[in-house]
């Protein structure tokens, strides 16, 4: 694992941003995996911003993103289709043909894992974004999920519900399922680009890096990755120490 640290938020989203410019300038057909949550806002926006002064091109990029939350319509505000459209998608010259979620509503959630686990290997990621969650899950692989795991139906745990219930009006309101590609899956990408911010995240960013490889921790699993990339800030690296 090769560890950037940076000073703040701002900072780590530059560092992330750069990375996934020179991914796109070096290849203009790369196929991205993407991330939603807050973590990734900041680079996505400098991202827009260095595509509206023409520094990259997303018209030949294709994207697949980790998860969605099951039970949510690709318009309902709180999905991560409306999320990627409003952070990314509809501020850059990329073909929304080629943008690729999960669809939450499939009648079939068995054959819509099964396919996306298909598009995601098929299409090949060169470069896949990731966050953190504060229990040390990758995408929503929660913690047990094991390693061989492809795109799967997730029971979201109590501590990822209560995470991501600051996004709802209230906390009854987050779905308590989720698709989401598997370990298998975020592996198999050529590189990985993991990005935390904050204190909430340095035992997670600990586990990662310093713990055993191990389900406990999912992000662990990416200590066997042979080019993998963390991006941290002061606060996420306070339990590293990372210097
Ligand atoms: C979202 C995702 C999640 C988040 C993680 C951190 O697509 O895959 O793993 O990256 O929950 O979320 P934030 O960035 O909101 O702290």
């Amino acid at each position: 694992m090769k560890i950037i640290l940076t000073n703040d938020y701002n900072q780590m989203s530059a560092v992330a941003a750069e990375i996934i410019a020179s991914e796109i300038k070096s290849n203009a057909h790369c196929v991205l995996g993407l991330a939603t949550g807050s973590t990734p806002i900041g680079a996505y926006h400098l991202l827009c911003q260095m595509n509206q002064a023409g520094i990259i091109s997303f018209a030949d990029v294709s994207t697949v993103n980790l998860d969605e939350y099951v039970g949510l319509p690709a318009d309902h505000n709180q999905s991560y289709a409306y999320f990627m459209r409003k952070q990314l998608f509809d501020r850059v010259d990329i073909n929304q043909a080629n943008t690729h979620i999960p669809c939450g509503m499939a009648q079939n959630l068995q054959v819509e894992c099964e396919q996306y686990s298909k598009l995601v290997s098929t299409l090949g990621v060169d470069l896949q974004l990731l966050g953190l969650g504060s229990n040390g899950h990758i995408g929503f692989n929660e913690p047990g999920t094991p390693m061989d795991s492809f795109t799967h139906v997730v029971q979201l745990t109590q501590s990822t519900i209560v995470d991501n219930s600051r996004l709802f009006d209230d906390i009854s309101q987050v779905p308590t399922r989720a698709i989401s590609m598997g370990i298998a899956d975020i592996l198999h990408a050529k590189k990985i680009l993991l990005i935390a911010s904050g204190a909430n995240k340095a035992q997670a960013v600990y586990d990662m890096v310093a713990g055993p490889v191990s389900s406990n921790c999912p992000a662990s699993f990416l200590q066997l990755h042979p080019d993998c990339t963390i991006v941290i800030d002061k606060g996420a690296n306070s339990i590293l120490q990372f210097e």
